[in-house]
């Protein structure tokens, strides 16, 4: 069984779906088709004690296992979006490529197969974890009560802080995306947390409304200019900003003095950003290189090669 939808804090559930008939491939095989509800529980209480650490910079693992946890809820939207250099989605791919996958057609050797197609990113919600459980960062001191999104994204910010039980205000203008981030707090609901939380579905950079009280962070991972297409809608940062410097000046540098205001003082700002690997652009080294009023650049946090969080303290 897998669960379709939660009312009244009550789940529904629907058998889950086969993605073999033992011969052939007759479907994606999505995570929520693969673990049982029981394991999903028992996964989401295991990932809230996750202990790792920022150590010099670093994230350190302490016993950390990837668990497909935000899959549950929004790989069918992740595996709709479209890398930069790709002509399909991965969904599109396994399609068109179903009848070339190598046997057995068990869950595993399937998914990796799929691995092999270039995923959109997924920041995983460990990483969240250990920004919130941290009390110094990068040589500020911190502690996170209200935390700020600017790009909800495949909700993992939000799904960390309802499990720590922080308050969360977050948005995004994916449509595709959002009926199941609300999955998300539906469930981090049934599971206990007491988070307030605001979800609005619009660009950052537009007058949703805020309350005016601050926050003590804000971490995010931003679009990265055009690098993954999520869906073809006009609201999407990249659908008005043809270039990267039209994009910088009139979304992301916008975006930043924006939340600048919405931060404490000696709150952090963290952009969970890179270049694409091929060196194709270049929008994280005007970022950092950019002089903010109102906040300083105190360095990036590693989470392994390519994925980085740039950190800036408001003043
Ligand atoms: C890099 S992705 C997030 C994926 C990310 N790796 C994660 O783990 O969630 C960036 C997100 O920015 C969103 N986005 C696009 N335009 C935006 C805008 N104007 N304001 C805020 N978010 C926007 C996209 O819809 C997408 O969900």
């Amino acid at each position: 069984m897998y669960i379709s939808d939660i009312k009244d804090n009550q789940l529904i559930i629907k058998p889950q779906k086969k993605f073999t008939d033992g011969k052939r491939l007759l479907r994606f095989p999505l995570v929520k088709h693969n673990i049982s509800i029981e394991q999903l529980a028992n996964i989401y209480n295991k990932l809230k004690l996750c202990k790792d650490v920022i150590v010099d910079g670093k994230i350190v693992l302490v016993g950390y296992e990837y668990f497909n946890l935000i899959d549950y809820f929004q790989e069918k939207v992740r595996m709709g979006c479209r890398r930069y250099n790709q002509k399909y989605t991965p969904l599109e791919k396994f399609e068109y490529h179903k009848n070339q996958f190598k046997k057995p057609y068990t869950y595993k050797n399937v998914m990796d197969q799929i691995f092999k197609f270039k995923l959109c990113s997924e920041l995983d919600p460990h990483i969240v974890i250990t920004i919130i459980n941290s009390r110094e960062i990068l040589g500020q001191k911190i502690e996170i009560k209200r935390f700020l999104d600017m790009s909800i994204g495949r909700g993992s910010q939000l799904m960390a802080c309802m499990m720590k039980d922080i308050e969360y205000v977050g948005t995004d203008p994916c449509e595709a995306a959002f009926p199941h981030t609300q999955m998300i707090e539906k469930y981090c609901r049934y599971m206990g947390s007491t988070s307030a939380v605001q979800l609005f579905k619009c660009g950052f950079e537009t007058n949703w409304p805020w309350d005016g009280r601050k926050f003590d962070v804000m971490f995010s991972s931003p679009p990265y200019f055009d690098v993954e297409i999520y869906e073809d809608n006009e609201t999407q940062s990249i659908a008005k900003n043809k270039t990267v410097d039209e994009w910088l000046d009139n979304f992301l540098f916008v975006c930043m003095n924006k939340i600048i205001t919405m931060i404490h003082s000696g709150g952090l700002i963290m952009m969970n950003i890179d270049n694409p690997t091929n060196g194709h652009y270049d929008y994280v080294g005007p970022l950092i290189k950019k002089k903010f009023e109102g906040a300083d650049y105190i360095g990036s946090i590693f989470i392994r090669k390519g994925f980085n969080i740039h950190t800036w303290k408001v003043n």
